[in-house]
């Protein structure tokens, strides 16, 4: 939620910013900013999107600088207006800020600024921050690096900041907590941002600034510090290891069609190197190390938000499965809050794309705090999760820019199977059956590309439903998560309300809003049939209009509806991945004939670090 980026170096900042804040669209869209350093700080800000603040600058000939800040927002206070934007100057004009994350002591903060006589102008909390560095230092007549660290001490959430100042205009100062931040080492120039995509066209050289760290640099040289001892913390360098059309669409109409159609590659990608060749063991070397305590935990507690937790409910279904070990499956937002059952004798798998879902890494902090170990299933390498958790397995699906996930939540379901199977394996469980998965998911790539060479039939059932106002999503065992997957890919991106249900819960309330106008998708598979097939007909004798996803080519299908969607036969265990990929592509299109934003459904952002 909300992306930032900071300039110093020799190049035009404006360039630097507006590319990357177009890059961290996906964090948020409702307003946009840009401040400066130009005599004094300069900036523009614009509600709307991007592209609406460049259109801003160019009427209002906004000066070029080498130094400057930028962020795109996504509201939590205040709404999405000019004056609620950032970058947010002091009433002194001499700094400005752009923040990613919550000021949750922000009430009394703006209290105590109002008793020494400074007003806030807009209604968000980010704008005490910036006000309080700009008291500390007009009393304190202090330099600007301390005036932040000052301000910060007080300061009750989570950040990441970047903050310019104009009494030491070639200096720029960041800090994070709980707000990822990283920074761009080039040659006589930094970028600081919410991720990597901003920085990838000057340099791959970065570093992940940790919480409790604060940054300053001038264009030549940085120091990052501890917030509240003050003394100079070494970092590491590192690589930006994808490349850059991974972050571009490529010649697709959206990100999200783009990246459906990578899953073939992103789900090799996954396993890549993974399987053993000659012995058809699996290898996880973030697993490696801890796979005895693994084992030999009482029970697996699997973690997640939105798509990952769906992920999460298919994996606890293999596992249960395969290791025959009990697992349960949390949303992080209620593990957090909840008087859970936690100790030493507990694993923790915590499943996200992004790396930085705030509930989920909040869930992996509270389980850490208790003795369970923390295993992370996550696709941003070096992001806030993967770095929290004890040990864990890259997906390796490369960046996903669409809002609505499509490739990572194939791979983490393919990357939640490895695991059970080195699981089984190791304990020696279940081997015919884990060697006939194996043997399965070595077909699956191919399996994904026959789905997505053909999508004629799928944009042909899109057509016919734009105008439905609700929607049901049916399945059973493995299908049932995929059912809520495709409920939710819908409702994401068509606005369209949309439910999934198990298949047999249909009974016990949704088959009462069963009528001519509402459409059912069933994904029907061998397991189960003459059950789902007997659900089908409770929908269709109330007259519901059925689309059946099926990997179990029967006649009878046919005969009960004109909408049905084959995919390949597979190992039930990774059904879920072709299931889910033609409701994908119904979503798409249903929202694409719409004419819905796609890419950024309002609302919505890809990275949620706020509660
Ligand atoms: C947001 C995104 C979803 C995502 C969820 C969890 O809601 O829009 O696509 O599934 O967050 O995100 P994570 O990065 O932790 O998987």
């Amino acid at each position: 939620m909300c992306g930032i980026v900071g300039y110093i170096g020799e190049k035009n900042s404006n360039e630097v910013i507006f590319n990357g804040l177009t890059r961290l669209e996906y964090r948020g869209y409702d307003s946009a900013g840009i401040g400066v350093q130009d005599n004094g700080i300069q900036q523009v800000k614009t509600a709307g999107k991007v592209a609406d603040l460049i259109k801003a600058c160019q009427l209002e000939n906004f000066p070029q600088s080498q130094v400057g800040i930028g962020h795109t927002r996504w509201a939590t206070h205040g709404v999405p207006n000019n004056l609620n934007a950032h970058p947010h100057k002091d009433n002194s004009g001499k700094f400005t800020l752009v923040h990613n994350g919550i000021i949750e002591n922000y009430l009394s903060i703006r209290k105590l600024l109002s008793k020494n006589g400074i007003e806030c102008k807009s209604e968000t909390d980010t704008e005490v921050l910036v006000q309080l560095i700009g008291y500390i230092y007009n009393k304190e007549n202090i330099s600007f690096e301390e005036a932040v660290r000052s301000a910060l001490v007080e300061v009750i959430g989570a950040y990441g900041i970047v903050v310019l100042c104009s009494d030491e205009p070639n200096k720029m100062v960041a800090a994070k907590k709980g707000s990822p931040l990283v920074l761009g080492v080039g040659e006589n120039e930094f970028i600081i941002a919410s991720d990597t995509s901003p920085i990838i066209n000057y340099t791959r050289k970065i570093i992940y600034l940790d919480d409790g760290e604060i940054l300053i640099c001038d264009k030549n040289n940085f120091a990052v510090k501890n917030i509240d001892e003050n003394i100079e913390v070494s970092k590491t360098i590192n690589e930006i290891k994808y490349s850059l059309d991974q972050i571009e669409k490529s010649g697709y109409d959206h990100f999200m069609l783009k990246e459906i159609h990578e899953q073939p590659t992103s789900i090799a990608e996954s396993m890549r190197g993974r399987i053993i060749k000659n012995d058809g063991k699996i290898k996880l070397g973030g697993l490696q190390d801890h796979l005895h305590d693994i084992l030999n935990t009482k029970r697996i507690i699997i973690t997640a938000c939105g798509t990952s937790w769906h992920a999460g409910l298919i994996g606890s279904y293999v596992i249960e499965e395969l290791v025959r070990m009990p697992v349960n499956v949390e949303y992080a937002s209620e593990f957090r809050y909840r008087e859970t059952v936690v100790g030493p004798d507990t694993v923790i798998f915590a499943i996200s794309q992004s790396g930085e879902t705030a509930d989920t890494l909040a869930a992996i902090k509270k389980a850490k705090s208790l003795g369970a170990l923390t295993v992370g299933i996550v696709n941003t390498v070096g992001s806030s999760i993967a770095r929290e958790t004890d040990c864990g397995v890259y997906i390796h699906a490369g960046p996903e820019i669409g809002v609505a996930s499509t490739k990572a939540f194939t791979s983490q379901v393919t990357v939640l199977n490895l695991i059970a199977i080195l699981m089984a394996q190791v304990k020696d469980q279940n081997i015919k059956e884990v060697s006939h998965l194996i043997n399965d998911l070595e077909l699956l790539p191919q399996k994904v590309n026959e789905i997505l060479t053909n999508t004629d039939e799928i944009q042909e059932v899109a057509k016919h439903f734009i105008d439905a106002e609700n929607f049901l999503y049916l399945g059973r065992g493995y299908q049932f998560p995929v059912a809520l997957e495709g409920a939710l890919k819908l409702k994401e991106i068509s606005y369209i309300h949309a439910e999934g249900y198990p298949a047999a819960e249909m009974k016990h309330g949704p088959i009462a809003l069963i009528d001519e106008n509402m459409p059912v998708v069933f994904i029907v598979t061998k397991k189960g049939y003459e059950k789902i097939l007997s659900n089908i007909k409770e929908v269709t004798s109330r007259g519901g209009k059925v689309i059946i996803i099926t990997s179990f080519d029967r006649d009878e299908l046919y005969e009960i509806s004109k909408f049905v969607i084959k995919v390949p036969e597979i190992h039930q265990c990774i059904l879920p991945i072709l299931t889910t990929i033609p409701l994908q592509i119904l979503a798409y299109n249903i929202a694409k004939n719409k004419g819905c934003n796609v890419d950024q459904p309002r609302n919505l952002a890809k990275s949620v670090t706020v509660e």
